[in-house]
């Protein structure tokens, strides 16, 4: 009978010591949510900030067949940039800084965030837009310029939105007001 009541306890005193723990499991995970992410190797200006490249090697494939490889996603972000640049939502911010550079860093994020063999040289996305006072208006601007770009490349939507879905997180970071 004491062995029971001692078992009870035991039991109870666990699953306190388990809920005790849980929030503190959430806060660190929110704090940042990348921390467990494996090959989390990219540098940040800011070390608090999520990865801005995360690497999903199971996209290569789709890197390849629907983006049209390394080559192909240089045109794309091209055309996107071309998006961005006539469109009266996003072209303020892209007006007076180094394009060629941004087309680049694009080019180098999207590739490793598809699995391609690149590296992300640039800085992390907190970093990047502070400052430059982004609403979610000017968000949804960028994202709809992205998926012009890629339907006039014929990327498949089911890859697009493989694409969408690793970016969309990182509004996060972008939008600051
Ligand atoms: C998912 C959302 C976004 C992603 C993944 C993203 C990605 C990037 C990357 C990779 C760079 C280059 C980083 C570097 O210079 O080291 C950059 C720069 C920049 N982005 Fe974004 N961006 C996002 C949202 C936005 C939005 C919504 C705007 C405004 C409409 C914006 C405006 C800019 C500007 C102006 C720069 C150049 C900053 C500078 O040269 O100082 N971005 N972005």
């Amino acid at each position: 009978m004491k062995a029971r009541k001692n078992l009870k306890h035991t039991l109870i005193a666990s699953s306190l010591a388990l809920l005790t723990c849980l929030p503190f499991a959430a806060l660190a995970q929110d704090a940042n949510p990348n921390d467990a992410m494996p090959m989390d190797s990219t540098p940040r200006l800011d070390p608090a900030a999520p990865n801005p490249a995360p690497p999903h090697p199971e996209l290569a494939g789709v890197l390849q067949n629907d983006f049209g490889g390394k080559e192909g996603l240089a045109s794309i972000v091209e055309t996107f940039m071309a998006n961005m640049m006539t469109d009266p939502r996003t072209e303020p911010f892209f007006a007076n800084v180094d394009r060629q550079r941004v087309k680049r860093e694009l080019t180098e994020q999207f590739c490793v965030i598809l699995g391609g063999d690149c590296v992300y040289s640039g800085r992390d996305m907190r970093t990047t837009h502070a400052g430059l006072k982004i609403d979610r208006n000017n968000f949804n601007a960028l994202v709809e310029n992205l998926q012009r770009a890629m339907d006039t490349h014929k990327v498949p939507f089911r890859s697009q939105n493989k694409l969408l879905a690793v970016l969309a997180p990182m509004h996060r970071e972008a939008v600051t007001q």
